[in-house]
């Protein structure tokens, strides 16, 4: 018998962009990205939405291509996104249909241009065909350009599980295109800032000032103070990725996931009625009251996160907290072990420390929990600032 180990090292560039119009024709962002080696192939999925918003977008895409030498536009095909198109396979079967029609081959590129679940999609069909074509990613919501976008990770829903199928994928480059950001539903628009405020909360304090200071505009959903959120939050997600040593998340750790054990399973016990970013809302409203309650971060740190996620007006319960199974037992709990299980190994959960760090633990005390989910109702229930002190008793 011989063993013989060899290590393979792979070496990638996470290309990320961040401009405004990438298909006026004065841009030439794209031209310079993409590597034609003489002619490449360029297939567009765009999301109908986002088609909708931009009436005139499908056109100057076209007249971008026709006068860009070296990239062939093959089609652009507009499809549905929103968490509705990660639960049945129509759009992901488009894609590999599309691929396959179109000679779509590794050295040619797709574009995807949609919210965070259509990204999840179309970077899964990318992901999978040939295994493995080159994926443009052009978020378009809050949620996509400031997190999901600069991931890299796909997927779609399985088993009723959110991203039970899917792979890690390092994306050919992401671009952040500032002109889709204005045109999103305006609750989709303020909400996705929830995970600029979680990424300030695991890696940077000084962000989490900023984002304190800005509430009211970010709030109002001013443009520049919504696109230097979306810019910073977005780097630092990327950081996190390429210099965080576990891009594919062989470990346990996952930092990026603060409170996000209880918004999976939110998502899920409403059938998706609460949205990815409001379910994380809530669940770092959680994780921080329970980092206080278990002597870690300050009580004038947890009155700050609540301030601020309610400042944003995103939501910090949900009556499904209270379901409960034959047994007894809270339902939510199950989104520990499903958390646990989706990565394998020991059950990590982070929380904070202090503003802007964390701290990995292998156990949550349902009893505490229960505590934090009944202050973080009475916190829902009060409408006066004195009313909201006084949870904290
Ligand atoms: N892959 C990852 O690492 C990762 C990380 C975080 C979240 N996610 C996933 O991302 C998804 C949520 O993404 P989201 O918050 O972007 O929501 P979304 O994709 O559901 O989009 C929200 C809504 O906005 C519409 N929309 C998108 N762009 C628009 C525009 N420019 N103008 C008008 N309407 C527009 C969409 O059609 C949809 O109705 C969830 O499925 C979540 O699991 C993935
Ligand atoms: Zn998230």
């Amino acid at each position: 018998m011989t063993e013989h180990d060899y290590t393979i090292s792979l070496n990638y560039q996470h290309r990320i962009r961040f401009t405004r119009n990438a298909f006026d024709e004065g841009n030439r962002m794209l031209a310079r990205l993409l590597q034609t080696n003489g002619r490449a192939k360029v297939l567009i999925f765009l999301e109908d939405s986002v088609a909708e918003a931009f009436p005139k977008l499908e056109g100057e895409m076209q007249e971008y291509f026709s006068s860009t030498p070296g990239l062939e536009l093959k089609r652009i095909i507009v499809a549905p996104g929103a968490e509705i198109c990660k639960r049945d396979e129509k759009v992901l079967h488009s894609v590999w249909d599309a691929v396959n029609e179109e000679k779509i081959d590794r050295h040619s590129y797709i574009f995807a241009i949609g919210g965070g679940a259509f990204l999840d999609v179309i970077g899964f069909g990318a992901a999978t065909s040939h295994r493995g074509v080159r994926l443009v990613r052009f978020p378009t919501t809050t949620l996509s350009q400031d997190d999901s976008g600069v991931g890299v990770k796909n997927g779609i829903n399985a088993f009723g599980k959110k991203n039970w199928l899917g792979s890690f994928a390092v994306p050919y480059a992401v671009v952040n295109d500032f002109a889709f950001l204005h045109t999103q539903p305006e609750n989709v628009r303020r909400d996705g800032l929830v995970e600029a405020v979680k990424v300030a909360l695991v890696r940077d304090g000084a962000f989490f000032d900023w984002l304190e200071d800005n509430v009211q505009l970010l709030a109002m959903l001013k443009p520049h103070a919504l696109e230097e959120a979306v810019e910073r939050s977005a780097i630092l997600h990327a950081e996190h990725i390429a210099q965080g040593g576990d891009p594919f998340e062989l470990g346990s750790s996952r930092p990026l996931d603060y409170g996000h054990w209880s918004a999976h399973k939110l998502e899920q016990l409403t059938d998706f009625a609460l949205t990815h970013a409001q379910a994380v809302s809530i669940g770092v409203g959680l994780d921080t009251l329970y980092s206080w309650r278990t002597g870690r971060l300050s009580e004038n740190d947890a009155k700050r996160v609540l301030a601020l996620l309610d400042g944003l007006k995103l939501p910090l319960y949900h009556e499904c907290f209270e379901s409960k199974n034959v047994n007894g037992r809270r339902v939510i709990f199950d989104g520990l072990e499903e958390f646990r299980e989706h990565l394998g190994g020991e059950l990590t959960v982070l929380l904070l420390r202090d503003v802007g760090q964390g701290e990995d633990v292998h156990h949550m005390d349902e009893a505490l929990l229960e505590y934090c989910m009944q202050m973080l109702k009475k916190y829902s229930a009060a409408t006066t600032a004195d009313e909201r002190e006084r949870v904290f008793g």
